[in-house]
């Protein structure tokens, strides 16, 4: 099945959907993430924190899939926004992924009461000038937030991670992404155990292109411009899940599906101005 990439702002190409893997651990999640990459995934999305890289590394290692074709992103904790411990947390990373370089690594969280998240970004700045690190962007950022690393280093991240969902389209974050010329990826892009495959507007489109109702979710993320991240432990999910790329919504049903957005749709409440995630 190929995938088709986006071109980043810094001239690297992202698949235009990915793999989550929270919270895929032990071997059962070495095989969940090995057989994602058997049934087509090449965007593989990990963090420090979620305390799986040394089986995302071992995956990669089983799949015998060429470093080259593979997209391997990980994230910054929180704790470490000092510069020197960016710098450490991702030769860590590094480290237990197995790997000499990493495609793409994201500030996780702003946290801004920290007020370091501008130091961070500079250690991926240079990070990247070194060539331990491909892409380099960011997690849960506003617009504001944006605006102040691009302000002090002149680097605009590649990435925004952002929560993505029917119930928080998000419409004022794309937007700013796409001013700043920063491709948006979405997390907890099926709404997780919130799903809104029981919405009329996601079902009958489902019904109407002979589809399932998480396939037209992730089809209403490519068709925003958003790269969706879904995570299946299951591999006729994964698999359903990268088959989204042989229909097309309408306009309508685009419009209709983010209409289902609501101002308290966050899934736990993570609002990047207050949430803390170290
Ligand atoms: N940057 C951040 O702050 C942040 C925060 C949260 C998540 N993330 C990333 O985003 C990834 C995805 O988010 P998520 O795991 O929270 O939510 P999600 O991908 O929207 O939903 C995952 C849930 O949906 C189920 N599922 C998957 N495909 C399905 C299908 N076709 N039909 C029915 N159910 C299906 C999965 O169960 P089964 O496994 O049983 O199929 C799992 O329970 C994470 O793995 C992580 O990599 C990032």
């Amino acid at each position: 099945m190929a995938i088709p990439t986006h071109t980043l702002n810094d001239g690297t190409a992202l698949p235009a959907i990915g793999f989550g893997t929270y919270p895929l651990k032990g071997a059962d999640g070495v095989a969940a993430v090995q057989s994602a990459i058997a049934v087509g995934y090449r965007l593989i999305d990990t963090a420090v924190n979620y305390d799986n890289e040394r089986e995302v590394g071992e995956a990669i290692r089983r799949s015998g899939v060429a470093r080259e074709e593979l997209v391997v992103t990980s994230k910054l904790p929180g704790r470490d926004h000092a510069y020197d411990d960016a710098v450490a947390s991702v030769h860590g990373s590094l480290e237990r992924l197995g790997l000499v370089h990493l495609d793409l690594h994201l500030i996780h969280w702003p946290n801004p009461s920290r007020g370091q998240y501008v130091d961070a970004w500079r250690a991926l700045v240079d990070l990247r000038e070194q060539g331990l690190v491909r892409s380099i962007g960011v997690s849960n950022f506003t617009a504001a937030q944006l605006e102040r690393i691009i302000e002090a280093t002149g680097v605009a991240p590649a990435v925004n991670q952002i929560e993505l969902h029917p119930y928080f389209p998000q419409v004022e974050v794309r937007g700013a992404n796409e001013r700043l010329g920063i491709r948006t990826e979405s997390w907890s892009p099926l709404g997780k155990r919130q799903a809104p495959f029981a919405e009329p507007a996601v079902a009958e489109a489902a019904e109407r292109h002979g589809v399932t109702p998480g396939q037209v979710i992730l089809r209403w993320q490519v068709q925003l411009g958003s790269v969706p991240i879904p995570k299946s432990a299951t591999p006729e999910r994964q698999r359903q899940n990268l088959d989204v790329f042989g229909f097309e919504l309408s306009d309508d049903e685009v419009a209709a599906i983010t209409a289902l957005g609501r101002p308290d749709g966050r899934l736990f409440g993570g609002d990047p101005d207050t949430h803390e995630e170290m």
